[in-house]
């Protein structure tokens, strides 16, 4: 799947094989893992760099961008698509390299990923969970035209074993 879709602060495009040596440094970082679901390795080695290249094309990675700054690796955003009862549907995820943070990237790279997915995976639903304390997250997510649908009260534990309430925000395909 060649995309390349350009905004006005970023690029996203497909993952390459030569993305790896810079994701080492960007995505090896405990401010960005902070409140990010466990299974983004913590730290990040260039193994999990590897893996996370070798299964692009897969089926499950479908819909995995990377985000370019200025020609720049600068992070990523990708959807999980949702299958048996939860078909037609696509939750969103998204982090950023430390350096490109308050910006406006990802509020441009959100709503131009939620309108490939309307677009290209046809999902009526995209949505997303945000761990209370992530107010940078929440705000991306208002900026882009989600809405907060819920909060879950003390559904999460972050790796330092904080407990936070979750908030469910959601978009719905206009047409
Ligand atoms: C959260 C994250 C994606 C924000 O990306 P970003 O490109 O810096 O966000 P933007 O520049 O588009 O900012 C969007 C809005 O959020 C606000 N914002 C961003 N980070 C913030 C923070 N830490 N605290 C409060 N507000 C914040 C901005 O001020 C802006 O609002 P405004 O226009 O009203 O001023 C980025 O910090 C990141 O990658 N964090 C680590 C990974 C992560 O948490 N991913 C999301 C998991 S749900």
């Amino acid at each position: 799947m060649a995309v390349s879709i350009a905004g006005r602060a970023c690029r996203l495009r497909q993952w390459f094989g030569s993305d790896a040596e810079a994701l080492v440094p960007l995505a090896n970082d405990p401010y960005i893992a902070r409140y990010l679901s466990h299974v983004f390795p913590q730290p990040y080695t260039r193994a999990d760099a590897d893996r996370w290249i070798r299964a692009q094309g897969l089926a499950e990675t479908v819909g995995q961008f990377a985000i370019e700054v200025g020609g720049e690796l600068a992070g990523g955003v990708g959807f999980h698509i949702g299958s048996g009862e939860r078909v037609g549907t696509a939750s969103i995820g998204y982090w950023l390299g430390r350096r490109f943070w308050g910006k406006g990237v990802m509020t441009e790279a959100v709503q131009i990923a939620t309108q490939w997915a309307f677009d290209t995976l046809r999902v009526r639903r995209v949505w997303a969970n945000v761990m209370g304390p992530n107010i940078g997250s929440s705000r991306v997510l208002e900026k882009a035209g989600y809405a907060l649908e819920g909060r879950m009260n003390a559904a999460i534990c972050d790796r330092r074993g904080m407990i936070h309430d979750e908030f469910i925000y959601g978009r719905m395909r206009p047409n």
